[in-house]
């Protein structure tokens, strides 16, 4: 078989085999002791050249070799003398499904506005969210540099908690996680299921000693000398673990598609995404526009428009001095984190986004491309719209599903929070239109078709 096969492939999981089609060469598949043995249309056995993993969805991985350098990944090249980079989070275990997640088309939103837009499904690691990645590189630099771990403590708005709790369950660390009160509650009860204790503060700034994460900190300095305060804001495994796994995953499964990426967009929590990636896919092209997204009450945006790092809503005395003032849960910062700072310099430009173009896109995603997308990730979709309507027509624009609707059921996808409690517009409710119908395309779309 040779390589150039490969992407003709298709493979498919079934009960106890593994079937194999291709239009010319190859029939099928068979996996013996972990091995894949490929078996030729007409009884030839070929030369095997590449070693497939099947992983979720259907998706192809290819096996690493086991000689991780440390940085998560590992590099071959395919048939186009291209570099293929994979993520290398563990061999065959519940931790080998970290990474190398899949790329997707979105095609109707593509067809709208005449520009290619893909998202990396990072909602498809095995905790829900990217943030399996940061929790695993944490964890590990954790171990390498203590003698011993014996509890884990993080502040997070939950994300990152969840991806820490089942690596901490399976290597029988106990997990504190303290979280602000204005975050889904079925985040706090995934979290319960899985054995971490969780404890709720109010939402504050920074400033404010009682903010989660000086509240985290503080707690681990209280217990033993072997707590340890994960502090994912500030780590360098977070950006690193990006820097390493996730922007070279966006550089390959772009080229394997034949095309070549002129923008990336993301939003901001800890900056660890947007920078390790931002850094990465820069050093590679830096023709590559890099995008933040930023929603209400998060002082990023200023910061790469005007170099200050303010927000109206967290001015001193003002009533809504929150952390930030959104019902984007995840993102939005009111200071520079170290992750941020580690990709600064590669952020072209900032977008604003509204809560209410938030919610449009997520309905118009589900009606549309009947994707279930929670809120980071539909402001996230709201900024490639903005950015293709900055790019030439055909542009190839990436950005990233941070996470499942599922997550995101009592407040973001919930009717009566959104309209009673936040004061927005619930798609659909006022014209009583059929909201599937691309005619009827959210206000900030309609502007760029
Ligand atoms: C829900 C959600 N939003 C946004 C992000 C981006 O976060 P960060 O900037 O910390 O990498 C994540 C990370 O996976 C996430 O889980």
């Amino acid at each position: 078989m040779t390589v150039a096969t490969r992407d003709k492939l298709s493979f498919n999981a079934s009960i106890g085999s593994w079937l194999l089609s291709c239009s010319k060469v190859v029939t099928c598949a068979v996996i013996v002791h972990g091995l894949y043995t490929v078996v030729v249309r007409g009884g030839v056995l070929k030369r095997i050249t590449h070693v497939f993993q099947i992983g979720r969805g259907g998706e192809r991985r290819r096996r690493h070799d086991g000689s991780s350098n440390g940085d998560c990944s590992h590099e071959t090249t395919d048939h186009h003398n291209s570099t293929i980079r994979t993520s290398t989070f563990g061999e065959d275990d519940y931790e080998s499904l970290i990474g190398n997640t899949p790329m997707i088309r979105l095609n109707k939103l593509s067809a709208v506005l005449k520009r290619e837009i893909f998202v990396k499904m990072e909602c498809m690691n095995p905790s829900g969210t990217g943030k399996d990645r940061a929790a695993m590189a944490m964890i590990r630099a954790a171990e390498k540099e203590k003698k011993q771990l014996r509890v884990v403590v993080e502040g997070t708005s939950g994300s990152t908690g969840i991806a820490l709790a089942s690596l901490c369950a399976s290597r029988k660390y106990p997990l504190v996680v303290v979280m602000p009160d204005d975050q889904a509650q079925e985040k706090v009860q995934l979290l319960q299921c899985y054995g971490a204790k969780v404890h709720i503060v109010p939402n504050c700034a920074i400033s404010n000693p009682n903010h989660y994460v000086n509240t985290a900190r503080r707690m681990a300095e209280q217990m033993s000398d072997h707590a340890c305060f994960m502090n994912q804001f500030e780590n360098q495994a977070n950006y690193m673990a990006h820097y390493t796994t996730t922007g070279p995953e966006i550089y390959s499964q772009i080229r394997q598609k034949r095309r070549k990426l002129n923008c990336f967009v993301m939003s901001c929590g800890t900056g660890g995404t947007l920078s390790g990636c931002g850094k990465f896919l820069k050093e590679k092209d830096p023709n590559i526009r890099i995008i933040l997204v930023d929603p209400p009450g998060s002082c990023l945006y200023n910061k790469i428009k005007h170099g200050v790092a303010f927000t109206l809503e967290q001015r001193e005395r003002s009533q809504k001095r929150h952390r930030y003032d959104t019902i984007a849960e995840g993102i939005g910062l009111d200071r520079i984190t170290a992750c941020l700072d580690f990709g600064l310099d590669s952020i072209d430009d900032a977008f604003l986004v509204s809560d209410q173009a938030a919610v449009d896109m997520a309905h118009w995603m589900l009606r549309n491309e009947g994707m279930f997308v929670g809120s980071s990730s539909a402001m996230n979709l709201v900024g490639a719209a903005i950015a293709a309507q900055q790019l030439p027509e055909n542009s190839v624009i990436v950005t990233i599903v941070c996470d499942s609707g599922q997550r995101h059921l009592t407040r973001f996808w919930n009717r009566d929070f959104i309209v009673n409690q936040r004061g927005l517009r619930w798609p659909g409710d006022e014209t009583k239109k059929e909201i599937s119908s691309t005619n009827n395309l959210p206000e900030f779309m309609r502007t760029c078709c």
